[in-house]
């Protein structure tokens, strides 16, 4: 039973690509996660993850950034900017679950504060899942926690979610509405796919629940060390403050570099669905596991150059994308890093329209709001997760003198 650990950006990414390695790194994290996507291998994936890619589309994407994010994005920062402070964890927490649920297909018919608060409180629990392996915690009253959080999920946000797109789907089935009447969202795809929908519902409510977790927990994350970035960024270069604050190139290629500094999963793992030689490691029985230190890939010299540690939005990556493995590469590549982080421009491609991702577009938001340190109240890390993230990170909005 050995792990291999795997530290260089090439070999990471060629291991990531292997058919022959399934997933190994949310073994403690069984009772959310034996089930879904990212954990299933070969066919079974390939079936869930075609059903889902319906909804992963461009002009799908185009219909949220569009249409659907810029209400919810006002409808959760107003409040934070009446009161002319927030805490960016905490605002990651309402404003990417939010946007998360609309794409996943959980319905909150109240869009009441009670409700926003009960699903957190839920998503809180089940972000627990994924790290079991790695938590400093007691292993089994989180697990309890968890458990009680998924039945609070099912009773409460995912059937009766289930109960009104079956109603919608069998509206569409008899002709009584249109395709453009359904909603476009994961659990529709799934439920109108008859090899996901008839799976059990323990199965499918998990996956939604997942979904939840996958789309916002990294995305969280991700914004408050994007903050951090260019709020650090900003105070080295302060002659460029002015401009850049509004540059939604810069704040995109800020979002793409922060993602390659600090993957939402610091690592990831494998292991042989049958022995098998690989070079460089020698041979792997079932049993072992080879962990792709992301963390350490994103930062390795032999791909990004000497500078590679240090934060750059404006570095040249090649032909590598400047997030690097951060989305993960093959078949369990990141189903929504687009929706996440959206598109570089292209060369040559002028003003043409283009995929911005959730992320930039709530960084826009904050820096028109005057995001900045707050003068009193320092950011704290969380000591708890055993990942590097950030557990508070207060800031000021609104009018007033940055400091
Ligand atoms: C900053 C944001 C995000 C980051 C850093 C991120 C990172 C990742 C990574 C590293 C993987 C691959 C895991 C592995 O190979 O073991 C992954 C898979 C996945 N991500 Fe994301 N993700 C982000 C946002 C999202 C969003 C917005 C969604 C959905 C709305 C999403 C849904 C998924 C799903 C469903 C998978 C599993 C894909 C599969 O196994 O086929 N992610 N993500």
């Amino acid at each position: 039973m050995a792990d291999h650990v795997v530290t260089s950006y090439a070999q990471g990414d060629a291991l990531l690509k292997r058919g022959d390695l399934r997933q190994a790194l949310y073994d403690a994290g069984a009772i959310l996660m034996e089930r879904v996507l990212v954990n299933l291998h070969g066919a079974e994936h390939r079936t869930r993850r075609s059903a889902e890619a319906r909804v992963f589309r461009r002009d799908i994407f185009r219909h949220y950034e569009t249409t659907v994010f810029p209400v919810t994005l006002d409808q959760t920062l107003a409040p934070h900017l009446a009161a002319g402070e927030t805490d960016i964890c905490a605002f990651g927490y309402a404003v990417m679950m939010n946007l998360t649920a609309d794409f996943t297909g959980i319905d909150r018919p109240e869009r009441s504060a009670e409700e926003t608060a009960a699903l957190l409180a839920i998503l809180r629990s089940l972000g627990k899942a994924p790290t079991l392996g790695t938590t400093t915690g007691d292993r089994d009253a989180i697990r309890a926690e968890i458990d009680a959080a998924l039945r609070a999920f099912d009773a409460r946000f995912y059937q009766p979610s289930k109960a009104r797109r079956q109603a919608l789907l069998a509206d569409h089935a008899a002709g009584r509405i249109g395709e453009d009447d359904l909603p476009r969202d994961v659990l529709t795809a799934i439920l109108e796919t008859p090899a996901t929908a008839a799976e059990p519902d323990e199965v499918l409510m998990k996956e939604a629940a997942f979904f939840l977790l996958a789309g916002a927990f990294t995305s969280i994350h991700s914004l408050t060390h994007a903050v951090h970035r260019i709020l650090e960024w900003f105070a080295a270069h302060p002659g460029d403050e002015a401009q850049l604050r509004g540059d939604l190139d810069f704040l995109q290629r800020a979002a793409w570099e922060t993602a390659r500094l600090h993957p939402s999963s610091p690592v990831t793992r494998r292991r042989p669905v049958a022995p098998v030689e690989i070079e460089g490691l020698g041979r792997l029985e079932p049993s072992d596991t080879v962990t792709v230190n992301l963390m350490a890939a994103n930062r390795d010299p032999a791909r990004f150059g000497p500078t590679a540690d240090a934060f750059d939005p404006f570095r040249d990556t090649g032909g590598t994308p400047l997030y690097g493995l951060s989305f993960g590469v093959g078949a369990h590549a990141c189903i929504g890093r687009q929706l996440a982080i959206g598109v570089l421009p292209r060369e040559g491609g002028g003003d043409e329209p283009r995929q911005l991702g959730s992320i930039p577009l709530i960084l826009a938001r904050l820096m028109a709001a005057n995001v900045r340190p707050h003068p009193e109240q320092a950011p704290q890390m969380d000591t708890v997760s055993g990942r590097p993230n950030w557990a508070s990170y207060p800031v000021l909005l609104g009018e007033g003198p940055r400091p």
